[in-house]
Order: C-alpha cells, then sequence, then structure tokens
C-alpha cells in the first residue's frame, strides 16, 4: 500500500510540473497581441466571448503584473520567458484591453 501511494504522489508531481514548466513558444516578430495570445494561451484561456479574452483579478489588472505572470508563471501556469520586449509589450495591452476584471 506504502508503495502504490509513492507512485500515485510522484505521478500527480510529475503533472504538476510539466504544468508549471516554461513554454519555448516565441512569437513573430510582427505578431499582434491578439494573435500571440490566441497561439500561446487560449490553450488554457478559453475566451469567454468576442471581446473578452479573460477574467482578471483586481491585482493583476495592469500591465507590469501582467507581463510578470506570463514571464515568470506559477505553480499551475508556464512561463513564457520568449515573449519579451514589444511582443510582451502588446500581449499586455491586449490582455488589459480585452478583458473583464473582477
Ligand atoms: C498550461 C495552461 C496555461 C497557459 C498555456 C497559460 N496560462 Fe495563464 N494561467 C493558468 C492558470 C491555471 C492560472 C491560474 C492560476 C494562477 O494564477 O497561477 C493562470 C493565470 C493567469 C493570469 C492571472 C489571472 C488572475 O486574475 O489572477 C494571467 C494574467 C494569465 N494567466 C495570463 C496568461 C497569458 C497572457 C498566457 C499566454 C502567454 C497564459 N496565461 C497561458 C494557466 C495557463
Amino acid at each position: 500500500m506504502k508503495k502504490l501511494n509513492f507512485a500515485l504522489t510522484a505521478s500527480a508531481l510529475l503533472v504538476l510540473v510539466g504544468c508549471g514548466g516554461g513554454r519555448d513558444y516565441t512569437p513573430p516578430a510582427d505578431a499582434t497581441g491578439e494573435k500571440i495570445f490566441s497561439s500561446a494561451c487560449t490553450e488554457c484561456h478559453k475566451p469567454l466571448s468576442a471581446n473578452v479574452a479573460m477574467i482578471l483579478s483586481e491585482n493583476v489588472a495592469n500591465k507590469e503584473a501582467i507581463i510578470k505572470k506570463f514571464q515568470g508563471g506559477s505553480m499551475r501556469m508556464p512561463a513564457f520567458k520568449n515573449i519579451q520586449g514589444e511582443s510582451a509589450d502588446r500581449l499586455a495591452d491586449y490582455v488589459l484591453a480585452n478583458s473583464q476584471v473582477k
């Protein structure tokens, strides 16, 4: 029984690490924020409607926090280290302009 528990815990951890790991996605230089969002983010963040990409908590509803979130990731969200500079700017603008704040 102990062994089985260990195996279960180990595979649960692997799933967590798999999700929290970084992504190598690099946006094309001319990609719009919308394009980047649909390529990199909609796998998990399904847009709620044509104009609402995400629902943001109040403390994340600013550009710096959004950029920090996708570049740094979290336990359950992968880090996108290759979305930098102007691409990061455009993506954060898009998310901010197309989100509802809860
Ligand atoms: C593998 C799934 C996954 C992908 C891909 C993903 N996210 Fe997330 N994201 C999550 C999860 C799960 C959360 C909620 C947990 C958390 O905040 O850490 C989250 C939370 C967020 C939040 C904070 C929302 C809030 O109100 O707290 C932002 C902003 C965000 N994601 C932006 C993005 C952007 C932009 C991309 C694309 C570059 C992206 N995410 C790609 C899974 C993902």
